[in-house]
């Protein structure tokens, strides 16, 4: 493991106060996690495996309870990333609109993978699920601010705003080096050996992207098409028909 860069217990002496500020706008402690872990990512550019341990210690918490919480949120980088985060949506409206080639793109462009990070420690570039803007889409976020309407040229010139040091959207504090992949261990790989049986066959934030979101399909299936799934398959039924009587009855109005 390479040494941090990054004076950790300094760091978290300093933000302590502001931790409790915002533990005590709470009525339980652990609602406070994900500004807290989000404070000391501001600072250090992602969200280390000190700050977690430091966040779960505070709010009375285990570190497996932060950690999964945390890898739950494509907001949360949780290994050393670049100067911009790159987050490009895969999801349907904008796949339908072009993501792939916006995608293939950025690719070429920047010359590295879904969930890597340019030599020059500069990028990071990440295929992500729906970003609640397709009204929007193409769309993307970098270092979590959002950017709406792709194109080939939008791309050029904020990547090279970006070199120049010139984006609207300052780059992040990077604490440590990043390495050239900031892909992590899904939940479940280390205590389990696989993924939890409600995570089969959806699609991991590991994974490639460029393909659209296919975990909705392979959700839809499970639930609606399958036999093996009756229980959910009569609720999602009952709730049919009882919102079509709904709709009958104001049409009767
Ligand atoms: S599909 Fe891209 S924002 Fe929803």
């Amino acid at each position: 493991m390479t040494q941090r860069e990054v004076d950790f217990p300094a760091l978290a002496e300093r933000l302590r106060p502001q931790c409790e500020a915002i533990v005590a706008r709470y009525e339980e402690r652990r609602s406070a996690l994900l500004p807290i872990v989000h404070l000391f990512q501001e600072h250090e550019g992602y969200a280390s495996r000190d700050a977690m341990r430091f966040t779960a210690d505070l709010l009375g918490l285990s570190p497996a309870v932060v950690e999964s919480t945390v890898s739950f949120y494509t907001l949360f980088f949780r290994k050393p990333v670049g100067k911009y985060v790159l987050q490009v949506c895969r999801g349907l409206s904008c796949t339908i609109n072009g993501a792939e080639n916006i995608m293939a793109y950025f690719r070429e462009k920047l010359g590295i993978g879904h969930l890597q990070t340019t030599e020059d420690g500069l990028f990071s570039y990440e295929e992500v699920e729906c970003l609640a803007s397709c009204d929007r889409a193409t769309c993307m976020q970098v270092n979590l601010e959002f950017i709406y309407d792709l194109t080939p040229q939008a791309i050029d010139d904020m990547i090279a705003a970006m070199r120049a040091g010139t984006f609207s959207v300052a780059p992040m504090v990077q604490s440590d080096p990043p390495g050239k992949t900031w892909s992590v261990k899904q939940d479940g790989e280390v205590s389990r050996g696989g993924k939890a049986a409600g995570a089969l066959g959806v699609s991991s934030p590991n994974n490639p992207g460029g393909v659209g979101d296919s975990s909705g399909v392979i959700m839809l299936d499970r639930f609606v098409l399958r036999d093996d799934a009756p229980a959910m398959r009569a609720r999602s039924n009952e709730r049919l028909v009882q919102d079509a009587k709904l709709v009958a009855e104001v049409i009767e109005e």
